[in-house]
């Protein structure tokens, strides 16, 4: 599996130990950056992981900034995105299982890393539940086709 990585400087040190823990798991990573605490704007870094996972030269994405929220509204503006702002392992588990999130956002100013390790931990590792749920999300893409 290789999993797409970015933050915007709000979510730098939050988005090194994520590559350092994924490294460690033999997990490959592509870092998009941001690569230093200069100021920069999220949706940049949102706009390389969305496209390598819709491109499909990333199975999933991981975006941290200071809440995970901007980078979660921006990301979902791409069809095929479905990312989510996730700070407590249940929802980690369970935005896999029902919504087949394809990319994870979280804030480092909100949670801590050993919280947000255990939250990549989870959501990497749960699967897609598919059944009654496959048949909600067809009902979100007939909304980004603009069919209701
Ligand atoms: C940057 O200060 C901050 O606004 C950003 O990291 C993020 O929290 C936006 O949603």
């Amino acid at each position: 599996m290789k999993i797409a990585i970015g933050c915007d400087h709000g979510g730098l040190k939050l988005k090194n130990k994520i590559r350092q823990y994924l490294l460690g798991k033999n997990i490959e990573v592509q870092d998009f950056g941001a690569f230093s605490e200069v100021s920069v704007d999220y949706p940049e870094y949102c706009i390389k992981v969305s496209k390598a996972v819709l491109e499909k030269e990333c199975e999933l994405g991981i975006l941290c900034c200071g809440t995970g929220i901007g980078m979660s509204i921006a990301a979902n503006k791409f069809n095929g995105i479905r990312a989510a702002v996730v700070s407590d392992t249940f929802s980690a588990r369970a935005t896999k299982e029902h919504n087949n999130t394809n990319i994870l956002c979280l804030g480092e100013r909100v949670i801590g890393e050993g919280l947000a390790l255990d939250i990549v931990d989870t959501w990497i590792n749960a699967e897609f539940l598919g059944g009654r749920h496959s048949n909600r999300l067809a009902m979100v893409e007939n909304i980004e086709r603009g069919e209701v």
